[in-house]
């Protein structure tokens, strides 16, 4: 059975959220790129926002301003921005692109505060000024933008744009919290998750607190287990001078899987506010009971990827592509004790979830594209019809590979008798097309039109970080990651992790 599911951004709603009447510019906004040479400008930025303007979502009159190191022209600015449109967008619409040639222009400059200076005559208005800069630089740029007066907001609204990592443990993003906010004030920080920007994780929001049997369900006296899962078959791709320094805990559990637990376990907030939905939020990350040190040998397993074959292909057979392990990667030294695996088990001490353990697991080089929040039911007090058949009763919420949501339950054999079977109730998104915007295009959208919903609040940021830090000191102190072929589901779960015989639900589809 497959049933569309209506997508709410694409509907009229979504349009007025995405520019509120009180909140729609008068005068063209700016959007200034910090960082605007690099890769992420030219790969995921740029490609969004002329599509936006493409759609005629954002006005033709915006403006935009890059910023970067590189002593270039405007033309060779506009010329690095056509490719990277032309190679990772869906192609160069000429109207639109009219329209950015007239309203681009370059500053060339470093992060002092007298060279940003340059991008002062350029701000008028409101702006948003994305930082698409390293991390380690969030703090300085910061700092520089509001000591030339970029974060006053008297000429018109100032929004500051960074995206994770927001520090790279507890104490860095206290650190990075203070020195953002010394110039910048909470309201006009938009941290990106983009995790919050899929359309999938959106509908994990309204599928949930839009339909009252689905709430009914979802608490302790229905749900036994959650498990939410990010799986990858990708490994390293070249991304070992950030990659080396982060590992999976940092770069997924963190920030992505937090967010998806977050969602999933949150209070249903009584009006659809941003401040209060992010209430809510933080509310639930102070909920995670903290592990105690002795505790993470049970409580949290890490992983790193030995040689092996990439996913989907079988072991030995002729078209198997053989892949390196982790240690042998480029550019990774042969000690490196990074985990490419990580999974977590957290326990939320509130009335909604007392006892309900919910296991947490990204990894590289596993052995599917698999990303899913699934809560397992209770079986039914007595089981009439004799011993349900495996795998029980799931609610199922995948992003991917495809977007859907499953019921799985039992039903009876046709036939005679009375014999059971598993059935899966599939609503599919992708029958309605799926998303019309990225996640990307989604969150330059809310930022421009001021809506945070889907935004890290600096206090959120900091729970996620207070969750996962006794693992950070605990793997830091110590040992190594164990060790899982390419092409496999990750290293078995220690003795305790899971209870009442549970396992991870399998990968491979
Ligand atoms: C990024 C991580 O934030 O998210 C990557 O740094 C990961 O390691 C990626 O591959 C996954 O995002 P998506 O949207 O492809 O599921």
């Amino acid at each position: 059975m497959a049933a569309a599911v209506s997508n709410p951004r694409v509907a009229d709603a979504a349009d007025t959220r995405a520019m509120p009447s009180g909140d729609r510019p008068v005068t063209p906004v700016t959007l200034v790129i910090v960082g605007a040479s690099g890769d992420l400008t030219r790969r995921l930025l740029f490609p969004a926002v002329h599509r936006l303007i493409a759609l005629g979502r954002i006005p033709v009159s915006t403006r935009i301003v890059g910023y970067a190191i590189d002593d270039w022209s405007t033309a060779a600015f506009l010329d690095h921005l056509r490719q990277g449109v032309a190679d990772f967008g869906d192609g160069v619409d000429e109207t639109a692109w009219a329209a950015i040639s007239a309203n681009t222009t370059y500053v060339a400059g470093d992060l002092d505060a007298s060279k940003m200076a340059g991008l002062v005559p350029l701000v008028t208005g409101p702006a948003v000024i994305y930082l698409a800069l390293p991390p380690a630089l969030f703090g300085p740029a910061a700092s520089a933008l509001g000591a030339c007066g970029l974060a006053d907001e008297s000429s018109g609204w100032r929004r500051l744009v960074i995206e994770k990592p927001f520090g790279i443990d507890s104490a860095s993003a206290v650190a990075l919290q203070t020195e953002l906010t010394k110039q910048w004030n909470e309201g006009q920080l938009y941290r990106i998750d983009h995790f919050l920007g899929k359309d999938s994780v959106q509908n994990l929001m309204v599928f949930r607190l839009a339909n009252r049997f689905v709430e009914s369900v979802w608490n302790l006296n229905s749900v036994s287990q959650v498990q939410i899962t990010a799986a990858e078959t990708i490994g390293l791709e070249g991304r070992w001078r950030y990659y080396d320094k982060a590992g999976a805990l940092r770069d997924m559990v963190q920030n992505h899987l937090m967010q998806l637990f977050a969602i999933t376990a949150m209070e249903p907030p009584s009006v659809w506010e941003p401040e209060v939905l992010r209430e809510h939020k933080v509310e639930v990350l102070r909920s995670v009971r903290r592990a105690a040190p002795a505790d993470i040998g049970q409580s949290a397993v890490r992983g790193q990827y030995t040689a092996g074959v990439e996913a989907g292909l079988a072991v030995g057979a002729s078209d198997a592509a053989p892949v390196v392990g982790y240690l042998e990667e480029e550019n990774i030294a042969p000690t490196s004790t990074t985990e490419t695996y990580a999974a977590v088990r957290l326990w939320v001490d509130n009335w909604r979830w007392q006892g309900v353990p919910f296991y947490l697991r990204s990894g590289k080089r596993m052995s599917g594209d698999v990303t899913e929040i699934a809560l397992e039911l209770r079986p039914p007090p007595t089981a009439l019809f004799g011993a349900e058949p495996a795998p029980g009763n799931w609610i199922v919420l995948r992003l991917r590979p495809d977007e859907t949501i499953e019921i799985h339950a039992v039903a009876k054999k046709a036939g005679l008798g009375l014999a059971t079977e598993q059935i899966v109730l599939t609503a599919t998104d992708q029958a309605a097309g799926g998303s019309e915007y990225s996640a990307y295009e989604q969150l330059i959208l809310d930022a421009l039109a001021g809506d945070r919903s889907m935004f890290i609040r600096g206090d959120e940021a900091a729970q996620a970080w207070a969750i996962v830090q006794p693992v950070i000191d605990a793997w830091s102190a110590g040992g190594v990651p164990a060790p899982y072929a390419s092409g496999t589901d990750g290293p078995p779960a220690p003795n305790g992790f899971f209870t009442e015989g549970r396992q991870w639900r399998s990968i491979e589809r």
